[in-house]
């Protein structure tokens, strides 16, 4: 046997094989997966733009007007008028001086971090970060202090007990896997007292929560405090791709520095131009980032009414955690023979022991729609036991 699959089998011994599933249509709060329309209930198209008429017009446009590529990276030939303008908006909307498009949220986090701190220089990352800060971190060459999960008194002994300079702390703004909100008051005081930078992850943030949708760190009342924001275009704005907020001199820098901008090719035309219309929808209607809060209510609600609690959550990010792979899995298709589409996380995007049934949220979700969803679920984990285990009735 090749040592492939060798690995492949362990896999599947443990639990964490993972395939792909095929969605037959467009995105949207059902879609038809293997020829059954099923509730979406695992898309970070929190707003419902991916598939809004005046997003998919946009991209079109773009297409038509721009070309369906930008043909270079932006230091050699793919710096287009629609990068730079969506620049601006996207710097106004976060209340930053300036903004830099990267290709998605992965090569913008780990760019941006390796670029900012490197050899000798120490980055303090929460525990439960997103992997792309975790290669960031690893990239950066420099010393990464783990910090317990949102506890700024352990970041704070950290801080206290580092060799090397504080280059930057890190965080997601919601977390993407638990649905909670990092401490960002508390993080940038330790920054500032410490000399490191803040940095904030906003990928689940932006267009989900803060006023009109801007973020955690507009929410905590810190837009232009916090350093560097990082943000997505591909989730809640409907797109593809992803920028960093931040003063003019810090994005000069990155320009110069950071590597996943410089040697990768510009975001497509199209794609900006959906997410330059999604931004617009949003400021239109911010009425979308309030549904998206009162669904992300009512599921939590009917979720524990079936005895599945979600209790970090605060957002539309709902996991339900189960502990081990193989039963998380199993409610996952169970939920899906009943129509319900959430995803089960299992290691090593989550700890290992805390694999979850994780649920977002869509602001076009119906509301009859996600109670009928969680009674389902409920049902599904009756059915298969789960629910007499104390790891998820508690
Ligand atoms: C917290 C967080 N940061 C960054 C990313 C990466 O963004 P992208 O999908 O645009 O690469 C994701 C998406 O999966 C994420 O959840």
């Amino acid at each position: 046997m090749t040592d492939v699959a060798a690995r492949l089998e362990e896999l599947r011994d443990r639990g964490l094989y993972r395939r792909l599933r095929l969605i037959e249509g467009p995105q949207g709060p059902r879609v038809l997966l293997s020829g059954r329309e099923v509730l979406l209930l695992c898309s970070n198209d929190y707003l419902g733009l991916a598939s809004d008429q005046r997003v998919r017009e946009a991209a079109a446009e773009a297409a038509l007007h721009w070309g369906a590529g930008a043909g270079a990276s932006r230091l050699i030939s793919g710096n287009m008028q629609p990068h730079r303008e969506l620049e601006t908006r996207l710097a106004a909307f976060k209340g930053y001086e300036r903004a830099l498009l990267f290709g998605s949220g992965y090569l913008a986090n780990s760019g941006t971090i390796a670029a900012l701190a490197g050899p000798g220089e120490v980055v303090f990352s929460d525990e439960l970060n997103h992997a792309s800060i975790i290669d960031g971190c690893r990239l950066a060459r420099a010393e990464t202090a783990v910090y317990r999960h949102n506890d700024a008194r352990h970041l704070e002994e950290l801080l206290r007990a580092a060799t090397g300079a504080p280059a930057l702390i890190v965080t997601d703004g919601v977390f993407s896997m638990d649905g909670d909100v990092a401490p960002l008051p508390e993080l940038l005081e330790l920054a500032r007292r410490y000399g490191a930078r803040l940095m904030v992850d906003e990928a689940h943030a932006t267009g989900a929560i803060g006023p009109g949708g801007r973020g955690a760190v507009a929410a905590a009342g810190l837009s232009g405090e916090v350093d560097i924001v990082m943000g997505t275009l591909g989730k809640a704005l409907g797109s593809y791709g992803a920028y960093v907020c931040a003063s003019a001199e810090t994005v000069d820098y990155l320009v110069n520095r950071a590597r996943s901008f410089i040697f990768s090719t510009a975001p497509p035309p199209p794609s900006i131009g959906a997410a330059r219309a999604a931004l617009d929808v949003l400021e239109a209607e911010p009425e979308r980032v309030e549904r998206l809060a009162a669904n992300a209510q009512l599921l939590r609600e009917a979720l524990a009414a079936e005895g599945l609690t979600a209790p970090a959550s605060t957002t539309q990010i709902v996991p339900i955690e189960i502990g081990e792979a193989e039963p998380t899995m199993e409610l996952c298709e169970r939920a899906l023979e009943r129509g319900v589409f959430a995803q089960g996380i299992r290691p090593p995007t989550v700890p290992e022991g805390s694999s979850r049934l994780r649920f977002t949220v869509m602001a076009t979700h119906e509301p009859e729609d996600l109670r009928r969803a969680a009674h389902q679920v409920g049902e599904a984990a009756r059915e298969i036991g789960l629910l007499k285990s104390a790891t998820i009735a508690a």
